[in-house]
């Protein structure tokens, strides 16, 4: 696919697999629009890119917001008609058992993971139906296949952002419009700076970095697929469970006894 003069809209910009999806979009001559909550580290990026000699439009935003989100979509359209890719990246996650987490901070998660996705699409697909062309990336997680213990809500919303994305596959068939998940698993970026996550060790051996996902994301953008898994292998492991969940389901569950008994 050729990028240059394709405008892509990324939430989530400001730090991690969003950051280096603006960078590798920016390479390939793509104009942008950057959205996070965070002015400033937009800005500091905007900056880093502009050697690309690339349109870049900064806009602070809070995708959980849905006022923002129809603000930021009316202003964006009109300066530039139409965006031909939409990267749903933004979100959070909170790591404790469902018991130990408030009502609010599950809410949290849902509002940002799946209704800031929900807000944007929205926001972003009439106009792409109505050009007939038109690609939305939605940034999910393995965690939207299989359910970890200590990320129930995280996982609901990304199961949820899954199963969303999966009917709007089937109803965009024919349309010219296409969307494709990008379900990564362990990536070395902020995320896991939530404090929620003191307690459990950050990275693994095999730990991708954030600019493998954010090729996995520039893949999906032009393809016919629904789901692409990053790293690749670990559709295997997805396959195992959904295949065979009263084998795995326990392996899942002794693992997570373990490691809990081992940091007490
Ligand atoms: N890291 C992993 O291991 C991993 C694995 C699987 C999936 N993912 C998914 O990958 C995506 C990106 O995460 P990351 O790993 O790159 O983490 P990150 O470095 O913490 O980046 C998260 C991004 O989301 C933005 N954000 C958070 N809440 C927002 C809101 N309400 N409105 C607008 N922007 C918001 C943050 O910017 P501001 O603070 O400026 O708003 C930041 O740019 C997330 O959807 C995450 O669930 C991550």
């Amino acid at each position: 696919m050729n990028y240059s003069n394709k405008l892509v809209l990324i939430t989530g910009a400001s730090s991690g697999i969003g950051e280096a999806a603006a960078q590798e979009f920016a390479k390939l001559k793509a104009n942008l629009v950057l959205v996070s909550r965070n002015k400033e580290k937009l800005e500091q990026l905007a900056k880093s890119l502009s050697k690309y000699n690339v349109r870049i439009l900064v806009f602070p935003c809070d995708v959980s917001n849905k006022d923002q989100v129809i603000e930021m979509s009316k202003i964006v359209l009109e300066k530039f008609d139409k965006i031909d890719i939409l990267v749903n990246n933004a979100g959070f996650g909170i790591y404790n058992t469902v018991n130990e987490t408030s009502i609010e901070e599950i809410e949290s998660q849902l509002a940002t993971n799946f209704f800031g996705m929900l807000y944007c699409t929205k926001a972003f697909l009439p106009s792409m139906l109505q050009q007939r062309s038109g690609h939305i990336v939605n940034v999910a997680s393995v965690a939207a296949s299989i359910g970890i213990p200590k990320m129930a809500s995280y996982c609901a919303s990304k199961f949820a952002m899954l199963g969303f994305s999966e009917g709007l596959f089937h109803e965009l068939q024919g349309t010219g419009v296409g969307i494709t998940v990008v379900s990564p698993i362990m990536v070395r970026t902020n995320f896991f700076n939530n404090n929620s996550f003191n307690k459990m060790p950050h990275y693994s051996s095999i730990s991708l970095s954030a600019t493998t996902v954010a090729k996995a994301i520039v893949r999906a953008s032009s393809s016919p697929r629904l789901e692409i898994i990053v790293p690749q292998f670990v559709r295997i492991a997805v396959w195992f469970k959904q295949t065979f969940p009263y084998l795995i389901n326990p392996i899942i569950g002794s693992i997570f006894k373990r490691s809990l008994q081992s940091k007490t």
